[in-house]
């Protein structure tokens, strides 16, 4: 077993829980006569349980059992692994409610707890999962006595990725409605060990950048309140010890699996102590619990590393890959797709669609997808979203006569939806103006012309449902685009009571999480690719639905390289939604070669989007090649682990990652010499995660070299003579 329990540790320890993987372990204990659960430990492998004596509680002098004078100053600094709101933690808390009588604090002490192989699934809720030999969970079950309401803490450990998850189930077991204000899925109190925290930030057409500030007093958290989870930030965090490189230093990290409004926060409290804490954002938030109702608060993962941020990275790839993603495509080679949106936007039709498909099956491309404008009268985007009915003036003959062409051709056909959505210059809102969600006789805030339908309610999640599933059910269609391209403002609802309206946005996330699933099992052979105004809904929740998310709308090679060097530092490469796009960069303006724009897209699902027909002839003679050389690599890209050489972000002149095949036989570098400098012949690349004692050939060239020169002594890359120029650099070991 992973997870044990040893009863009475010292007088004040009662119990005391050690949760261990391959390289961590994460000790709870349960203290004093009031049972309240504390953090002992979170870090290294440890070879044995007696760490209680350093729990922060012997130096207290005001242990409620015995000296009960200042309980504030216990509750106050004591590590909780669950603080809970108004009764002396001033720092930031887990949970808070409002009880029948108004009152709002409350404090969970250890009941009972269970240990069992597996892990269960999480009610409505994307989830990380496991076999029964590959995880390990512990249940602690606390009680808030005054008012009756018990939450059951779960942790999960994944033995062999060394990751840990953590969830909440809150009940109500009293005998009033209890509303819950704040139900926070994790914390972790400990040292500062002179922390940064590292996190992912953008805007639209930029997300993920990274950025990295040092944790001082006060509290800095990062946040959606948007109703998804953002371009502009993102639920993720890591603590990392002041000087982390990709090697070196200890990296503590949360990662939310959610798709909807967040808060991640950490607070350095007056005696150095950390706090770090991660749920559904409280604001907006009021979920009424009646007696023997529950609330299910989702998953955070949670990933230590001592070996810096690469370490954490790999853990994080290889955790994603085997215990989140479930579509069958996730050890596939997807279709290299060509999307029409940059090519066309709205003004397309059938035969404009299959002169591109025609050629682009000549050039090796295997799958259509049919963008935003192929429904109602969707000629611009001010208007028909919610009329999922072919428009046959743009596809005459509909969509099975377009899909059979583009099947006669070889290829497979997919298909852009924004379910969510709602026009106002729509059939549906003239016919249902109540499905939007709104204040009612406020008007709505608008954003791209469009409202959020309200999936509070069950009518307009069942009638979403069916449109969906009659486009899918009318042709071969094998591929789906979701995309969602507004965020969430007046929160109303034309049917949910007043005392729950607080629940609208949870509500929202889950209508989501149920059409996704609901779909996936009517069309399980669906390759579908999230996507959110470009990369707004990167999140683990929709990769629990979807094996690939369009990363951002902006295809710059270069804007590329920060956007998924923040998304790669903890989503593996085989998720990243990549295409290459026509010049000047529709988002940037920007020039760059057409072999860069497939270099930088090859580490991700690689694709086209752009009108094959029209660009430059030598630019399409490159295609072929680019399809051969991502057939060649796309499983080593897909299922290797990945490695951060040097950062554009951060040296501002050239860019290089690698990805290295789980034998170590095989490796890939892509560098990226994004501005050149005068009289500088070459740069020297230290390859990482090679083998030391393998002999490694670099393709097309003549030597061998050891795994240990190449990774010691480096690699010479000539310059490539010019800006934006890139080179792949293949390696094969013997
Ligand atoms: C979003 C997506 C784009 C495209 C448009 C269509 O912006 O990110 O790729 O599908 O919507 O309206």
């Amino acid at each position: 077993m992973a997870i044990h329990c040893y009863e009475n540790i010292s007088k004040n320890v009662k119990k005391l829980f050690k949760l261990d993987t391959i390289d961590t372990s994460y000790v709870i204990g349960v203290v004093d006569e009031e049972m309240f659960l504390g953090h002992i430990y979170y870090g290294a492998l440890l070879n044995d349980y007696h760490v209680a004596h350093t729990l922060r509680i012997l130096e207290n002098p005001f242990i409620p059992s015995q000296y009960n004078r200042d309980r504030v100053s216990f509750l106050d600094s004591f590590p909780m692994e669950y603080p809970a709101h108004g009764l002396g933690d001033y720092r930031e808390d887990c949970i808070s409610i409002v009880a029948e009588n108004g009152s709002t604090g409350l404090s969970m002490q250890y009941v009972s707890h269970k240990i069992w192989k597996g892990k269960p699934e999480l009610l409505h809720l994307p989830a990380a999962f496991g076999r029964e030999d590959e995880c390990t969970s512990l249940e602690i079950l606390c009680e808030d006595a005054c008012t009756g309401l018990q939450a059951a803490l779960l942790y999960t450990v994944f033995e062999e990725t060394g990751v840990m998850t953590r969830s909440v189930r809150i009940m109500n077991k009293g005998k009033g409605d209890i509303y819950l204000t704040k139900a926070f899925s994790a914390c972790l109190d400990m040292d500062n060990k002179d922390f940064e925290a590292l996190s992912l930030h953008g805007s639209w057409a930029r997300e993920r950048h990274i950025q990295r500030v040092p944790v001082s007093h006060g509290k800095f958290s990062v946040e959606s309140v948007r109703g998804e989870s953002s371009h502009q930030d993102h639920p993720f965090m890591a603590l990392c010890t002041r000087g982390t490189n990709q090697e070196q230093g200890e990296v503590y990290a949360m990662h939310f699996v959610y798709s909807g409004n967040f808060k991640v926060s950490v607070q350095n409290s007056q005696f150095d102590q950390i706090r770090m804490v991660m749920g559904i954002h409280p604001d907006d938030f009021k979920w009424k619990l009646e007696p023997g109702e529950e609330f299910q608060a989702p998953e955070v993962v949670m990933v230590y590393s001592s070996r810096g941020l690469g370490k954490m990275t790999r853990t994080f790839h290889d955790f994603y890959r085997k215990h989140l993603i479930r579509s069958s495509y996730r050890d596939k080679k997807r279709p290299v797709l060509i999307n029409n949106w940059e090519a066309t936007y709205f003004d397309f039709n059938t035969e404009k669609l299959l002169a591109i498909a025609k050629q682009a099956s000549l050039l090796g491309i295997e799958m259509l997808v049919m963008d935003d404008g192929w429904f109602g009268n969707r000629y611009d985007d001010n208007r028909a979203l919610g009329d999922w009915i072919v428009n046959e003036e743009k596809l005459p003959g509909g969509l099975k006569y377009l899909v059979e062409e583009v099947n006669k051709l070889g290829m497979k056909f997919g298909i852009w939806m924004e379910p969510e959505m709602i026009s106002p210059d729509s059939d549906l809102y003239r016919e249902h103006p109540d499905w939007a969600i709104a204040i009612p006789g406020r008007e709505g805030s608008l954003c791209r012309n469009q409202y959020v339908l309200d999936f509070s309610r069950r009518d307009v999640l069942d009638h979403t449902y069916e449109s969906i599933a009659k486009i899918l059910r009318s042709a071969n269609i094998e591929y789906v685009k979701w995309d969602m391209n507004r965020q969430l403002t007046d929160i109303g609802s034309a049917c949910l009571p007043p005392d729950r309206i607080g629940e609208l946005y949870h509500r929202y996330v889950l209508g989501v999480y149920e059409l996704q699933e609901r779909m996936l099992e009517e069309f399980p052979y669906l390759l579908l690719e999230n996507c959110s105004g470009g990369g707004a809904r990167f999140d683990p929740g929709m990769l629990y639905y979807s094996p690939q998310i369009w990363c951002s709308d902006d295809t710059d090679a270069i804007e590329r390289l920060k956007i998924q060097e923040g998304t790669a530092l903890i989503y593996p490469l085989s998720t990243m939604g990549a295409h290459v796009s026509d010049c000047p960069n529709h988002a940037v303006g920007r020039t760059t070669p057409f072999e860069t724009r497939g270099h930088v897209a090859l580490s991700g699902t690689f694709g086209y989007e752009l009108d094959v027909t029209k660009i430059p002839a030598k630019d399409r003679r490159m295609i072929p090649k680019q399809v051969e050389m991502y057939h060649k690599y796309n499983n080593l890209v897909r299922e290797g682990d990945y490695y951060r050489i040097a950062s554009y972000s951060e040296n501002h002149y050239y860019d290089c990652y690698g990805v290295v095949s789980k034998d170590k036989k095989e490796a890939l570098y892509t560098f990226v010499q994004v501005l050149n400098v005068p009289n500088y012949r070459s740069r020297r690349i230290y390859f990482k995660g090679l083998d030391p004692e393998r002999k490694y050939k670099v393709e097309g060239e003549k030597g061998v070299y050891t795994g240990d020169v190449l990774m010691k002594a480096g690699y010479l890359v000539e310059n490539l003579e010019g800006d934006f120029k890139s080179r792949l650099i293949h390696i094969v070991g013997n």
